[in-house]
């Protein structure tokens, strides 16, 4: 028989996600249409839409999965909300990583439980919480961000999901290139993960912090940073020949003899590329079908580049969107305060989460009282 276990022992955060729902944990609500609101539970609270009342108490104490009917005999299936639910609606400043690029971050990069890992940009948070799950509460996870604001954003986040301060993580301020190399011993760490503008300007950095056979995995959002990073791992010569791939991932329909692809897809999301540290003076082996001319011809430097110089590498050259000082500190504000409030769970329970619903492809249908 599977006994329970211990809370005391359960790993990080994971005995406020399992159980009868209870006061202050967040749950999902499925409406009749499909429409999703979370709510936090609170003992005398209620949800109200125009198709009526639901009461928090007629859910408190029930298990995961039950459907509960509204004044109006509205049907709703609750469920806690699973960390791709949370990472869609979370506060954000800057472009998360997906849940399905996070998958492939977690297990093509071997992030392991116990693994030393840095990374950077923080961002939001989202890839931090996927690692930090990985290595666990014995691994190390260092992230490394530029902004502060972003850091306060990622450190909300990252505190709502795992009830608390996570125990493996840091975080520091600055560019990732300069910081990692006062922070960490040279050939110390695992594994790097880098989500970031520049990855070729760290490639020094990372060659001198990563152990021999150390991953290094890269996300980037467009083809010309993939290039120009691979092409600066491969000059660099302390790594092996870098592999990239995307992934895609498409939703099906689900109905009777009508089962087809979604008609609609988050088509692009970023490109992946992993590389491993050599040993120190071992010369790589290159691709099997290697261009012998590492360098760029003349005319696709010219199509990539025309009329751009250096400066053309900024956030705005690459397509990414600026986000206002004011979105920013909304964000930071709505991360520390839902952090404050409690993981799934909370003590001042009563307030509905809405986020960024709407990019979650959340409907929101009702609002709390
Ligand atoms: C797309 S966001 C990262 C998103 C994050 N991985 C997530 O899942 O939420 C890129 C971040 O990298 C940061 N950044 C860019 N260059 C950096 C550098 N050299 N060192 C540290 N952070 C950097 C930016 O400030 C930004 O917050």
């Amino acid at each position: 028989m599977t006994q329970s276990p211990n809370p005391s022992t359960a790993p990080h955060g994971a005995d406020v996600r399992r159980g009868p729902f209870r006061a202050g944990d967040r749950v999902q609500l499925t409406d009749q249409k499909r429409r999703i609101n979370t709510i936090t539970l609170t003992p005398g609270g209620s949800f109200h839409t125009h198709k009526g009342v639901l009461a928090h108490d007629s859910l408190i104490g029930q298990p995961e999965g039950v459907v509960v009917e509204n004044t109006t005999g509205h049907r709703y299936q609750a469920l806690r909300p699973l960390l791709k639910d949370f990472v869609l609606s979370m506060p954000r400043g800057a472009a998360v990583v997906y849940p399905k690029d996070a998958a492939q971050i977690v297990t093509m990069g071997d992030i392991y439980p116990g693994a030393r890992v840095v990374e950077a940009g923080v961002g939001s948070g989202a890839l931090s919480i996927s690692l930090l799950r990985a290595v666990g509460e014995h691994g190390y996870l260092h992230s490394y961000e530029r902004r502060e604001e972003f850091a306060d954003i990622a450190r909300g986040n990252v505190e709502t999901i795992f009830g608390g301060p996570h125990p493996a993580w840091q975080i520091s301020i600055g560019d990732f290139q300069d910081e990692v190399l006062k922070k960490e011993e040279p050939g110390s760490v695992d594994r790097v993960v880098l989500d970031m503008l520049a990855p070729w300007e760290c490639v020094d950095a990372v060659a001198t912090v990563l152990a021999p056979g150390g991953v290094w995995v890269n996300y980037v959002a467009t083809v010309t940073q993939l290039s120009r990073t691979a092409e600066a791992i491969r000059a660099d010569g302390r790594f092996t020949e870098p592999e990239a791939w995307e992934s895609m991932v498409r939703g099906w329909h689900l109905d009777g003899l009508a089962v087809r692809p979604d008609h609609r897809m988050v088509a692009h999301t970023g490109f992946l590329m992993t590389c491993r540290r050599l040993a120190d003076g071992a010369v790589g082996i290159p691709g099997q079908k290697r261009v012998k001319n590492t360098e760029f011809a003349q005319e696709d430097l010219d199509a990539w580049t025309q009329g751009h110089d250096e400066e053309a590498w900024h956030a705005a050259g690459l397509g990414e969107r600026g986000v206002s000082d004011r979105k920013l500190r909304r964000a930071a504000k709505d991360a520390a305060s839902t952090a404050q409030r409690g993981a799934f769970r909370s003590a001042d329970a009563g307030q509905s989460v809405t986020g960024q619903a709407a990019e979650a492809g959340e409907a929101e249908a009702g609002q709390e009282q």
